[in-house]
């Protein structure tokens, strides 16, 4: 079975294949990614269900609207002490710095930090918004049914969490509720998230999820403009993607995203292997 085949098995998507818009006299052009007729028909009959029905956090499930994300207070001037010395940091000394982290309020209601998981020398990275009450309670990211998707997705490009990948979060400390995590802490936890990805130095990261998107590279700018492009962070491939919570809902979403995760393989590939 291809690979593409393979990832719409483990996403439940049928794998027979006609374009969304056959009419006459429409130009080829025009013609949109294809998708399943019985997709199509589904997620224009199915009821859109009320966020209280999803485990996920909130943010994840809402995908496309436009609320504001918290990229204003990331500062872009020089870095403070606190900055500079989180950039200077070892594994063993960031870690102890993110478990101890009392920067901002979601250390009062954490159970556990979220350092992240995975290879320290990976070329891939993954980045997801913050952990949710199962990653709380575990400390480790993406373990409720969110992750199980998102292993099945890593396995259909032939790799797995812990092999050549490091998973991590914008958010190392729980939102309480799964609320949507405030400016400032987004502005103290990023210096954390950078001094991983400065560690790793991956040959590609996948920014999972509007919210990881936005912080991350520094834009209001709405999560469909941003896949299918790619972008840059401190000179590191960056390709968007949807982020799996929202996912496990949206049928024809999940088409777009291995699309994503095709780009991103491709933006590996010609990085070439690692030595
Ligand atoms: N959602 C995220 O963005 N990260 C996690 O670790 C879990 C759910």
């Amino acid at each position: 079975m291809s690979r593409r085949a393979q990832f719409l098995e483990v996403l439940g998507i049928p794998t027979e294949w006609v374009p969304r818009r056959t009419a006459p006299g429409l130009p080829a052009a025009e013609a949109v990614a294809e998708v399943a007729v019985t997709q199509v028909l589904a997620e224009e009959l199915a009821p859109i269900p009320a966020v209280t029905e999803f485990a996920e956090p909130p943010v994840a499930v809402a995908e496309t609207a436009a609320r504001p994300v918290p990229v204003a207070l990331v500062p872009e001037s020089a870095p403070s002490d606190r900055e500079a010395a989180i950039a200077a940091m070892s594994w063993a000394e960031l870690e102890a710095a993110v478990s101890g982290c009392t920067a901002c309020g979601l250390c009062e209601t954490r159970t556990n930090t979220v350092f992240g998981v995975g290879d320290r020398e990976a070329d891939w990275m993954l980045v997801g918004e913050a952990p949710g009450e199962n990653e709380d309670k575990q400390g480790e990211p993406f373990v409720g049914q969110a992750g199980k998707l998102l292993d099945n997705m890593l396995a259909s490009l032939g790799l797995a969490r812990g092999r050549n990948v490091f998973i991590a979060n914008v958010l190392k400390c729980r939102p309480p509720g799964n609320r949507n995590p405030e400016p400032q802490e987004v502005a103290e936890c990023e210096p954390h998230l950078r001094r991983q990805i400065a560690l790793i130095r991956p040959k590609v990261i996948v920014v999972l999820g509007r919210f990881a998107a936005q912080s991350l590279l520094r834009t209001t700018t709405p999560i469909g403009k941003l896949r299918g492009t790619v972008h840059t962070y401190e000179g590191i491939p960056v390709v968007v993607t949807y982020h799996p919570a929202y996912l496990l809902r949206t049928l024809t979403d999940k088409v777009r995203a291995w699309e994503d995760l095709c780009l991103a393989r491709e933006v590996y590939d010609r990085a070439g292997a690692r030595t």
